[in-house]
């Protein structure tokens, strides 16, 4: 099986957005990563729903929103008709998680929880069902640009063992700090959707470097 790649627009050049989105849309990419921050949840702040419309009118892509927020059950409705396909909240924002993750559903949306560094894969496993994503962050959420935490490894081999011991099909996707350096061996860890920032925006020619990610491990088979 094949992994997706999931270019983040954090780290485009917003003043030619439709240049970036058009680009994306003729990439290989199948995802588009959009990371919605509040100022409150996370030290920085992005954009909301108006952005998720704007983007989702440039291109047919699988628009995987990113929700670094407080109380983003307030938001999920919004979200989903401004077009988000994914919708990904964090599990360290939401005390009644379960019942977020049907709201997602509900809307018809894919539902996603990220953990932060710090928190516990195991912490899902009573609710693996209710999941059709699992966000491992491998940055502390906020910025573009920061380096791997390498910790997450394991985190993503413990999450696949008890994906395929259960035989569920959940995404596993990594974000922060993911480019062509450490690509396979988050693949090989058993992660199959990948984030990319500014290994994809700060490069010299940002279709190629999807292209590349797309074709690692690709003669392994994965
Ligand atoms: C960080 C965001 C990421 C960010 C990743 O809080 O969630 O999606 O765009 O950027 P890179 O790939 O540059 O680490
Ligand atoms: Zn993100």
């Amino acid at each position: 099986m094949s992994h997706i790649i999931s270019p983040s627009i954090l780290s485009c050049d917003f003043a030619r957005l439709p240049e970036e989105i058009k680009m994306l849309d003729e990439s290989v990419a199948e995802w588009i990563h959009v990371d919605v921050m509040d100022g409150q949840f996370v030290p920085n702040f992005t954009f909301g729903m108006t952005m998720v419309e704007a983007v989702n009118r440039l291109t047919d892509k699988v628009l995987d929103v990113h929700l670094m927020m407080v109380e983003p059950e307030k938001y999920i409705e919004r979200f989903r008709k401004a077009g988000a396909d994914i919708i990904t909240v964090h599990y360290e924002t939401c005390p009644h998680l379960h019942r977020t993750l049907q709201q997602i559903r509900e809307c018809g949306a894919k539902a996603g929880v990220a953990l932060n560094p710090h928190t516990p894969v195991q912490n899902l496993f009573d609710i693996l069902e209710d999941i059709d994503l699992v966000l491992i962050m491998s940055v502390n959420p906020g910025f573009g640009g920061q380096k791997f935490i390498y910790s997450s490894l394991n985190k993503i081999k413990m999450l696949r063992d008890e994906i395929n011991a259960r035989n569920l099909d959940i995404y596993i996707e990594v974000d922060g700090g993911v480019g062509l350096h450490n690509a396979e061996n988050i693949l090989n860890a058993g992660a199959n959707a990948l984030v990319a920032g500014n290994a994809v925006f700060g490069s010299d020619n940002p279709k190629d470097t999807i292209l590349k990610l797309q074709n690692i491990g690709f003669e392994k088979g994965f």
